[in-house]
């Protein structure tokens, strides 16, 4: 195989997965947040991990981001080895997608840099493996928007199958990090095996309502439609102080506020123009009566996808 290059480095952004009432199905991109992974070829077979900025698995097969470059690379049948380089600037186990970050970076840097020619949508199965490893399920509402960008839909995911949805340009949101652990096998774990059909078809309702809410820029719609009865009623448990924060926020006028993904981080919308400095004061006042630590990240919805940088 003639390689392009020797080394590539990619953006993978963060991701926030489910999106109210999405469950397994829907997620968004966020800027400026995300895994940079630079993969170089090497001479000899082996995988070699490096990790920057988070503690993580050094071995290939309990790495993400190996065990997705190793699926691709047996599919296409390069048998080269590489050394990954993972930068992380946020916490793995955040429920902001962080294995969905690294498989993607992978799989999509090793596309590069071996030429295969891949669309970003023929990746995303190779993604999956690795995000499987993570949660011991096959769902791609992270990988998906963290490979393509904007709000998607994923309606299968082996061969993938779903869509983007265009968003408002003015649409920003606010990631809440409340520093406690949760591990998404266990967080899908907690969820029953059955749903009621009242509840099947209020989820279906806001969903609809939500896409459609996205599509025309209609705050209120999205807003209104932002409710989950799949996993937050169970999640919510798990995460500190949730109902006071939801108080918080929407009394600070957000336009919807649920669990990102398995959780502890919560997300909520609001316009670009809107000052959050006085809300974050007060969530931050919150979490001091238990000494927990907290963070934020105020971003616009990323469009792009994974990208080489
Ligand atoms: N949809 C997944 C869940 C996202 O909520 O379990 C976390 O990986």
């Amino acid at each position: 195989m003639n390689l392009e290059k020797q080394s590539v480095s990619v953006f993978a952004p963060a991701t926030v997965s489910n999106v109210g009432p999405g469950f397994d199905v829907l997620g968004f991109a966020i800027d400026e947040m995300g895994d940079i992974i630079t993969l170089s070829t090497t001479d000899d077979n082996e995988y070699t991990i490096e990790s920057l900025g988070a503690e993580l698995p050094m071995q290939p097969e309990e790495n993400v981001a190996t065990v997705a470059l190793k699926s691709f690379c047996d599919t296409i049948g390069y048998k080269g080895g590489f050394h990954i380089v993972i930068e992380k600037n946020f916490k793995p186990g955040s429920g902001l997608g962080s294995s969905a970050s690294s498989a993607v970076g992978a799989v999509f840097a090793a596309n590069q840099l071996l030429g295969s020619g891949y669309s970003k949508e023929a990746l995303i199965v190779f993604a999956l493996d690795g995000e499987f490893l993570a949660s011991n399920n096959r769902h791609a509402d992270n990988i998906a928007p963290c490979m393509l960008g904007d709000f998607v839909v994923v309606k299968g995911c082996d061969p993938f199958d779903g869509f983007k949805i265009q968003s408002p340009d003015d649409l920003k949101v606010l990631i809440i990090f409340p520093d406690v652990p949760i591990k998404t096998a266990e967080a899908r774990a907690m969820l029953p095996q059955q749903i009621s059909m009242k509840d099947g078809i209020e989820q279906v309702a806001n969903m609809a309502a939500l896409i459609n809410g996205l599509y025309v820029s209609d705050y209120e719609m999205i807003k209104n439609s932002l409710h989950d009865r799949f996993a937050q009623p169970y999640r919510k448990q798990l995460i500190p102080f949730y109902d006071d924060v939801e108080k918080l926020v929407t009394s600070a006028g957000a336009y919807g506020f649920n669990i990102s993904g398995s959780g502890p981080t919560m997300f909520a919308f609001f316009k670009e123009e809107d000052d959050l400095g006085a809300l974050k004061l007060s969530i931050l006042k919150v979490y001091e009566r238990k000494t927990i630590k907290v963070r934020f990240h105020e971003s616009s919805i990323n469009k792009r996808g994974v990208e080489v940088i």
